[in-house]
């Protein structure tokens, strides 16, 4: 290599060592170079040492610095000596050949991520070597093509890829190979993160494709900057800079989201502001699914249904007026002209104030459909959101969205699919699953899980929200008797979808750590890691998570894996143990409020949710209540209405319990929900603890960043346990049962301010 070139490699890679090591070792041959005489070698290495002595203590620094969590999980840091010995050992070249933007993106990945995790660089070959690393398609590599894997490269399609050890000529080697680019890129990813978390990689021969075709991030941003529901800064687009130049960070974001096999993002809120649709935004989004492009994210925008009206001053917005259905085709036509492989429209119509196809006496299949119609010709979808309720006297939220959705299955056009919450509320710390996953078999259903911490604590909470999701996903629709899981409905296997999908609202945004909470990057991962195969453990999605982006010290990764996989349970337990839901403070959704009661619309109001009284608490939804129960097919049914059989953890969501009636424990249920709240509580102080003692396997920076979150994750869960029991006591009339601790404030105090945040 030449004193050039060493020069230029630090540059290139971010690993400050890289630059000290390069640094001496110019250092070292600029010295054999003035093997003059004595004096010389002598100033040279006196020279090299007060270099090194300046350097590597600004190396010490700028890492320490340098853990900000930008890098999420693709931080290729150098791995223990001994792994490197035996990974270098099987890779010594990279051969990408091809000139497109993914492979580019691919063979820059490659190379940066052994070149990081060896600690030394890694070349990038023309042509075949011993111990290469392959990638690419049929088409963009004679080596990938000589192999005539075509058949099973067809099979797991464009985006699956396979992973195999093997010999080409005289040179054993590992091919990553695809029948498309995407393919190859997430095959690449994969590769890498065999390495990160130390798996072996001899005898490959990994085959993946993804079950989901449609694997979006939902953002809520504005046209201003700010994020609906956003705890992590302002939005990552930068709208005022576009088209011109988009941010750097947007090619790090789709990078990120490739690592995870998202292939879809939905830039704008589905709060819609119509100027999205303009041609002056339309060459902003543009740009930015140009930087996307490389990375095989398409993107998605959320139109307002009223936008012929707002942008072009027409009279209605009704689908069956010709005049609107033509106004929508021609601006998809105007749409996919600027970005051929725009994905779709994703809308929320007639719910929360939107305008929709009801404002003109027409059906969500009529809306859906006509946008549907406009999006077909270019292969586009519309993805209809189901979460609609229009307050009616006496009526139960949680069963509107059926109501109003589940007459039409089997109507929606075939490029559109239903996005339906996980839950029939929205976004609450526990819901059983939404009953339209059992209910719709001839429509295209995805589900909508909220990456963002809504009602969780936003990102000052530590909760892994896997266990959440699988719960979902695993829970019996018995749609077809048992094993009709809600995966199974999701993936298309149960009912022979032929469009499938998941959507994640996003919990990023310009904090330098993307998230706000170090931890909220793991939902982030989560979510990525479930879309592309919604059977994958919580504890394996963790583990990869932990030992990709904190540490690989074995003792550490299993701590933190505990820890994380028992967030969720202790979160509700301090929040909504045994099946209470949105009883948190109006608007912004963080603390706790069950009194709250000042909504205009009553099921904006934690008093309907929870119905405490003298006699019990909960919402009964059986046939003595709302019935909303019966939504649900009989096994499932038959389970929730019977107090008896009904899990205790949905107890309050089915039931009007009494406070004394016996729970599993024997404890009567005033004592269970005290108990609860304390065991959530104790779990956040244990919790810190262990974080403590976890000080050094992982860095300081984000040690002490989480640490500081898991203190004020105590204070809330103590004014969690607090405001509420004081509250529900005033209705239990029953003291609190040993073990429970007294409440630090009266309930007038609690009532009198919101948390901050
Ligand atoms: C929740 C959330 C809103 C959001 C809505 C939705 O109600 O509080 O901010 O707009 O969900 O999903 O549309």
């Amino acid at each position: 290599m030449s004193a050039a070139s060493s020069k230029r490699d630090p540059r290139e890679k971010s690993d400050k060592l890289q630059f000290v090591v390069a640094l001496g070792r110019h250092v070292l041959r600029k010295r054999r170079r003035t093997l003059a005489g004595p004096r010389q070698t002598d100033v040279c290495r006196t020279f090299g040492i007060a270099c090194l002595a300046v350097f590597i203590p600004l190396f010490i620094g700028a890492t320490a610095n340098a853990e900000d969590g930008y890098r999420l999980w693709l931080r290729y840091d150098p791995l223990p000596r001994r792994m490197i010995d035996v990974y270098r050992a099987r890779v010594t070249s990279v051969v990408v050949t091809g000139g497109s933007a993914t492979l580019s993106a691919i063979r820059a990945e490659l190379v940066n991520g052994c070149t990081g995790l060896f600690g030394s660089s890694i070349p990038v070959a023309a042509v075949l070597r011993d111990r290469a690393v392959i990638a690419g398609t049929p088409k963009s590599s004679r080596l990938i093509a000589g192999l005539r894997w075509e058949r099973q490269l067809e099979e797991l399609g464009p985006e699956g890829f396979c992973i195999r050890s093997t010999r080409i000529g005289n040179s054993s080697v590992i091919v990553i190979a695809s029948r498309g680019e995407a393919g190859a890129l997430y095959g690449t990813f994969h590769f890498l993160r065999l390495i990160q978390t130390l798996q072996p990689i001899d005898t490959l021969d990994v085959s993946e494709k993804p079950r989901l075709a449609l694997r979006i991030i939902d953002h809520w941003d504005n046209l201003d900057g700010t994020i609906e529901r956003g705890y992590a800064g302002r939005s990552l687009w930068n709208w005022s800079a576009l088209p011109g130049s988009p941010d750097p960070r947007l090619r790090d974001y789709a990078r990120a989201e490739a690592s995870i096999g998202i292939n879809g993002c939905v830039l704008n809120n589905v709060n819609a502001d119509s100027r999205f649709l303009n041609s002056e935004y339309l060459r902003k989004v543009a740009s930015i699914a140009e930087v996307f492009r490389a990375y095989g994210v398409r993107v998605y925008l959320s139109p307002r249904f009223s936008a012929p009206m707002d942008l072009d001053g027409l009279n209605t917005a009704d689908p069956f007026d010709p005049r609107v259905a033509s106004w929508w085709r021609k601006k998809a036509d105007e749409i996919y002209k600027l970005i051929p492989d725009f994905g779709g429209f994703l809308v929320k119509a007639n719910s929360e104030g939107q305008p929709g196809p009801r404002t003109y006496n027409r059906t969500h299949v009529d809306g859906a459909n006509m946008m549907a119609a406009a999006l077909a010709p270019h292969n586009g979808v519309v993805i209809w959101r189901a979460f609609v309720y229009d307050m009616k006297p006496g009526y139960d939220r949680a069963g509107a969205a059926y109501e109003n959705l589940q007459p039409f299955d089997g109507k929606f056009a075939s490029n559109a699919l239903l996005q339906v919450k996980n839950g029939p509320v929205d976004f609450q710390p526990r819901e059983p699953f939404h009953p339209l996953f059992g209910a719709m078999p001839k429509t295209n259903l995805m589900p909508e899980f909220q990456i963002t911490q809504e009602y969780l604590g936003f990102s000052n909470h530590l909760v892994f929200l896997a266990q959440m999701w699988r719960e979902v996903l695993d829970s019996e629709t018995y749609a077809k008797g048992p094993g009709s899981t809600v995966a199974r409905v999701v993936d298309g296997s149960l009912n022979g979808e032929r469009l499938t999908g998941m959507a994640g609202v996003a919990n990023t945004g310009s904090d330098r750590n993307w998230t706000g909470h170090d931890f909220a990057q793991a939902n982030w991962y989560a979510f990525g890691r479930l879309a592309w195969n919604p059977d994958l453990a919580s504890e394996r999605i963790a583990g990869e998570w932990i030992r990709m982006t904190l540490t690989n010290d074995t003792k550490a990764v299993a701590a933190i894996t505990r820890l994380m996989l028992d967030s969720y349970q202790s979160l509700v337990d301090y929040m909504t143990p045994l099946g209470l839901h949105h009883i948190m403070w109006g608007g912004h959704h963080y603390g706790p409020a069950p009194w709250w009661d000042t909504e205009q619309r009553a099921d904006w109001n934690p008093t309907y949710y929870h119905r405490a009284d003298e006699i019990g608490l909960g919402f009964d939804r059986t046939r003595t209540g709302s019935n909303t129960v019966s939504q649900y097919h009989a096994g499932a049914r038959d389970r929730l209405a019977n107090l008896a059989t009904c899990p205790e953890s949905l107890l309050l969501w089915f039931h009007h319990v009494r406070w004394d009636y016996r729970m599993h424990s024997g404890r009567p249920m005033w004592d269970e929900l005290a108990l609860r709240y304390q065991r959530g509580v104790d779990w956040v102080r244990a919790t810190r603890k262990q974080w403590q003692a976890l000080a050094g396997a992982i860095d300081s920076e984000r040690h002490q960043r989480v640490a500081n979150k898991l203190a004020v994750q105590e204070r809330d869960a103590v004014w969690w346990r607090d405001a509420c029991l004081l509250y529900f006591q005033t209705f239990s009339k029953q003291p609190l049962p040993a073990g429970v601790e007294r409440p630090e404030r009266t309930l007038a105090e609690y009532k009198a301010k919101s948390l901050e945040w």
